[in-house]
């Protein structure tokens, strides 16, 4: 039988190696996470976006009490930077979250229909997202974008037949 490995590259640094454009940005998300309106779950997560052109848009999670209705971190953040600049593709994601205890350590990862919504972002402006998982231990740093957090993945070709 035929195998396919699927491979997937992650950078692991600390936050202090980051270069400063990085850091800022990762300090973007961080803020954002405590703009989060999670009375359900206290999970507060924050995620910037940085676009092909600089402009930073933020985003948090939002809860309801009617939970399927809150929307996570990063669709915020991407949905409001498709509304506003739907012409702009997305250079960088951060992501960063806190619990009641504060940041979590190890790099908080993206929710499996977030991943779905990044991959269409990708796909609709041809461009590889650059990843940045936060965590105060350390960092992820995912250059190859949300295709390589999805392999496998569901798109617009399936429906083309
Ligand atoms: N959440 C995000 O905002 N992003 C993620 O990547 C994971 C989960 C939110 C959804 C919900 O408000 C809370 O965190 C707990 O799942």
């Amino acid at each position: 039988m035929k195998e396919i490995i699927l491979q997937t590259t992650v950078k692991v640094c600390r936050y202090e190696e980051l270069d400063e454009e990085d850091r800022f940005l990762v300090d973007m998300a961080r803020n954002a996470a405590k703009s989060s309106y999670a009375p359900y779950s206290r999970f507060n997560v924050g995620a910037a976006v940085k676009l092909d052109w600089g402009t930073i848009i933020t985003g948090s999670n939002q809860e309801n009490a009617a939970y399927p209705s809150g929307l996570c971190a990063e669709r915020v953040a991407l949905f409001s930077a498709g509304a506003q600049y739907p012409a702009r593709a997305v250079d960088t994601l951060v992501i960063a979250a806190r619990n009641a205890d504060g940041e979590l350590s190890r790099p908080i990862a993206p929710c499996g229909a977030c991943r779905q919504v990044m991959l269409e972002v990708e796909s609709r402006h041809k461009r590889a997202m650059r990843l940045i998982l936060f965590g105060t231990d350390c960092c992820y740093i995912i250059e190859g974008g949300a295709k390589e957090l999805l392999p496998l993945s569901f798109d617009s070709g399936f429906l083309e037949g």
